[in-house]
């Protein structure tokens, strides 16, 4: 069924004159994804520029039973913000939405529409001396209202926490066409449920985010940044718990990155490898803080000395500049990139306890290895946070396409050894289509069943991105 000549007008009017793009050619991007060949189709793309046009198209498609897909920057990993093939789904593109409502330093807050990009919110809260700490390699392109609705989670998490730790406050049009305004701006508010935290990671299937209100945190005044070969995944995880130990609050980035990633960005991006060593595994890490310039790197030699010779670490680069730190972060800041580019890798975006991440790649790698003998290793990831982008590429002269044939079943060795462990199958990324099947046969049918009730009642006519994170009802 495609979406009718009437709605389709109706719609147009309701977006406004320059509000929406029925041009095939144009609307290819929308429907084209960062990876993972989820590309859609759709008859029209509404670009509505003010709330209430959002709210007007949401009614319309809420009585004509049009589903809506809603779009950011379409930066996102899982297939969430495409349609579906046979074009009887609109997308919604927040993209006019990106006006800074107001910003507040006193308060430490933001108010922005949710088209804002990531990164123009950082510029903004540095030019009142703040930060706004959520930070990943997309943030030139993806929006605050994608990056809510995926929860992301980026660098800084270890210090700052996931998107969802930065919200105060919400607008959005609910399921059948109402405007919530939860745009405040208050730290503390215990009156009834807290909506918000409903719409956040919800991947656009209960509500649309419109605007939000956004908590910034004092601007660090010194940042030391080194690169660590350490003696494996146990030693990364001992030197996190040694360096929070000295130095608390102050590590707030904690990277662990397997050597093969540093080969494939050479050989796709020709980015050279600033470490000789051979060690598989790399820590890079970023302490930040208020003290003047140059406070902490002579306390991070300290630690990172005492780390060697208590055996973690075999290996230490500590950046003497700023550009050298910002050429210390290229190579992990264009993972996402480098492998795309090289192609194969099975993307896995898991977490576990951070004590059992060492635990969780040793059984991942040898099942790998028993089912894929020769398989590659190209794990990377945040593991302050417990969570490891696992993602193995084909073992040498095995073709791509005979690889992804696996995709299954190297998910499912991967996952049961993270469910045995008490961990999720998705830490940042979300769910989407990608990982739909699996999040049933993981979740309980309890925790299914309050899902479902939540879509229920929070979008009665299914028309808010249906067919992603919960298969259809019976289906
Ligand atoms: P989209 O891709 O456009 O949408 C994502 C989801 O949100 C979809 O379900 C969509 O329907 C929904 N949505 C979008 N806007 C709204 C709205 N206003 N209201 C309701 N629903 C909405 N993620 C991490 O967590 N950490 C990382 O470190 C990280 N690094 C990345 C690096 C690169 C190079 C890339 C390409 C992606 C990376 N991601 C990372 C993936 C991440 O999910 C996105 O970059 C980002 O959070 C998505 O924002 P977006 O605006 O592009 O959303
Ligand atoms: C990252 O940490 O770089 C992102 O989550 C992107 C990815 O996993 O590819
Ligand atoms: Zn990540």
């Amino acid at each position: 069924m495609t979406v009718s000549d009437e709605t389709l007008a109706r719609l147009k009017q309701a977006a406004g004159p320059r509000g929406y793009i029925d041009d095939p050619a144009a609307i290819a991007p929308y429907c084209t994804p960062f990876r993972d060949g989820w590309i859609g189709e759709t008859p029209l793309v509404l670009r509505p520029d003010t709330t209430d046009r959002v709210a007007a198209i949401v009614r319309i498609c809420a009585a004509t039973g049009t589903p809506i897909v809603p779009q950011g920057g379409n930066t996102g990993m899982t297939g969430a913000a495409q349609p579906h093939m046979g074009g009887d789904e609109v997308i919604l593109s927040t993209g006019r939405l990106r006006r800074i409502l107001d910003i507040d330093p006193l308060n430490d807050t933001i108010t922005v529409e949710a088209g804002v990009v990531l990164a123009d919110i950082r510029s903004a809260a540095e030019g009142v001396d703040r930060l706004f700490p959520l930070s990943l390699g997309a943030q030139g392109s993806c929006q605050i209202g994608g990056n809510l609705s995926t929860n992301a989670g980026g660098i800084h998490v270890v210090r700052y926490g996931t998107a969802r730790s930065m919200v105060l406050g919400l607008e959005v049009v609910t399921g059948d066409g109402e405007v919530w305004d939860g745009l405040r701006a208050l730290r503390k508010d215990n009156a009834g449920y807290d909506l918000k935290h409903i719409f956040i990671g919800a991947e656009g299937t209960l509500g649309i985010i419109t605007a939000a209100v956004l908590r910034l945190v004092p601007r660090p005044r010194d940042r030391a940044t080194a690169l660590v070969e350490v003696t494996g995944p146990q030693a990364a995880v001992e030197l996190l718990a040694r360096l929070r130990g000295a130095m608390g609050d102050a590590v707030s980035a904690f990277e662990l990155i397997h050597r093969n990633c540093y080969t494939l960005a050479a050989r796709t991006h020709g980015h050279a490898d600033p470490m000789a060593g051979q060690q598989p595994w790399r820590v890079l890490l970023d302490l930040t803080g208020q003290a003047p310039p140059g406070s902490l790197r002579e306390p991070l030699e300290t630690a990172l000395a005492d780390a060697m010779e208590a055996g973690l670490l075999s290996d230490a680069i500590i950046a003497s500049s700023e550009a050298q730190a910002e050429s210390l972060w290229q190579v992990r800041e264009a993972q996402a990139e480098v492998q795309r580019r090289a192609g194969s890798g099975i993307k896995h975006d898991v977490s576990v306890p951070v004590s059992l991440v060492p635990e969780f790649i040793a059984r991942a790698d040898a099942a790998l290895e028993r089912a894929y003998p020769g398989h590659q290793i190209c794990t990377f990831g945040h593991v302050g946070d417990g969570n490891i982008h696992y993602n193995p590429i084909e073992p040498p002269g095995w073709e791509a396409a005979r690889w992804v044939a696996e995709t299954g079943r190297i998910n499912r060795i991967v996952h049961d050894i993270v469910a045995d462990l008490g961990g999720s199958i998705t830490a940042e990324h979300g769910v989407g289509r990608l990982r739909m099947a699996e999040l049933v046969h993981y979740k309980s049918a309890v925790e299914i069943d309050l899902m479902r009730r939540l879509k229920r009642a929070f979008d009665p006519a299914n028309i808010l991105n249906p067919g992603k994170v919960l298969p259809a009802e019976g289906g």
